[in-house]
């Protein structure tokens, strides 16, 4: 059997790309590792365990029903984040205002970590695949104080790394830090993510579309036609356009996409004019990984990451794939 590059050993190697590395930033990816096999374990255990399972009882602050496990996951990461002595504060998803650490030794730290702890939470209770999704920028404030909410509040393109956790038929971890990106699979035997997609390419184009067709009626005119004319067969006879496939969590649709190739759509409706999914800890992160790829990640409108935050559970509306795919869904908008 060829060695396999364990990700411990793949971050130690690609330090030397950095040539002022400090060793921080592979510090902080190593303990998102040890966080996420953590909650890979107890996502592993969650239909035999009845403290994992099921609603917490509270509602988040965008007036979601927290589940159990969305708080599991999400403390799993706060405690190592605070421990690791490389992070100042966080965000996430399951806390109304963002988290400025308090101990010196936090406050020493030069990075803020945004992240999604448990994404397609209506999935946990049916055994379909969930993720982590997380985004890391420098600070701007000074080091030695706490953080602000202006180092929460940063563009995508100011993103360190990020990267996403995908509890699926195999536990995977993929990020990037700006020079490609790169996949690892969980190995339960010895407990290490090793190297099993290495530079990850997402296909121009494909044969995929993801979206809750659900929200057809209330969408923009021009969803509607994009759907008709590139995805969906109009005459009976003719061969078969897109495979339509919504799994429902943003993670594990995004990544059977950048593998295929693909096209996942969450827009603006009449119901939620800014779509469903946040920008700081589901959209950013995962448009660094599409364009890193060599896909694209836009409002319909504007790149993702050039947006100027204002808020921090602020939402934009969605489109994220094949470079192709999401230029043509781009044109349809502008009709
Ligand atoms: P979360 O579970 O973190 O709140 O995110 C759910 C997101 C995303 O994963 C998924 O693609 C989308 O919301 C599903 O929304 P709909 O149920 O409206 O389709
Ligand atoms: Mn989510
Ligand atoms: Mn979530």
């Amino acid at each position: 059997m060829a060695k396999l590059t364990t990700l411990h050993e793949f971050i130690m190697d690609k330090q030397a790309d950095f040539p002022y590395a400090s060793g921080e930033l592979s510090r902080l990816l190593s303990d998102i590792a040890i966080a996420s096999k953590v909650v890979s374990n107890d996502v592993r255990r969650a239909g035999l365990m009845n403290d994992i399972l099921g609603k917490q009882g509270n509602t988040n602050v965008q007036g979601e029903e927290q589940q159990k496990l969305d708080v599991i996951a999400d403390k799993a990461f706060i405690s190592v984040f605070k421990t690791g002595g490389e992070v100042c504060g966080i965000a996430s998803e399951e806390n109304d205002e963002f988290m400025p650490f308090e101990s010196e030794f936090s406050q020493a730290g030069k990075y803020v970590v945004l992240f999604d702890p448990l994404d397609g939470s209506s999935n946990i209770d049916v055994n379909v695949s969930i993720g982590t999704i997380f985004s890391i920028y420098r600070r701007i404030s000074p080091k030695g104080t706490p953080a602000t909410k202006e180092d929460m509040l940063q563009e995508g393109d100011k993103q360190i790394a990020a990267g996403y956790v995908l509890y699926g038929s195999s536990t995977m971890l993929v990020y990037t830090t700006g020079k490609g990106v790169n996949g690892f699979t969980l190995d339960p035997y010895i407990g290490e993510f090793c190297l099993s997609h290495s530079n990850m390419k997402m296909p121009e184009t494909g044969r995929t579309y993801a979206m809750n067709e659900g929200n057809i009626s209330i969408c923009d005119p021009g969803i509607k036609e994009y759907i008709e004319t590139y995805c969906q067969q109009t005459q009976p006879g003719q061969p078969r356009p897109y495979s339509g496939r919504y799994i429902g969590s943003l993670v594990a649709d995004f990544h059977r996409n950048l593998i295929k190739g693909g096209i996942y759509i969450y827009p603006s409706t009449t119901v939620d004019p800014e779509g469903r999914l946040r920008l700081l800890y589901e959209c950013n992160p995962l448009a660094y990984i599409a364009e890193q790829a060599g896909g694209l990640a836009t409002t319909g409108h504007e790149r993702v990451m050039g947006i100027k935050p204002t808020e921090l559970h602020e939402r934009v509306p969605f489109f994220i794939g094949s470079k192709t795919m999401v230029e043509q869904a781009m044109n349809c908008l502008k009709k």
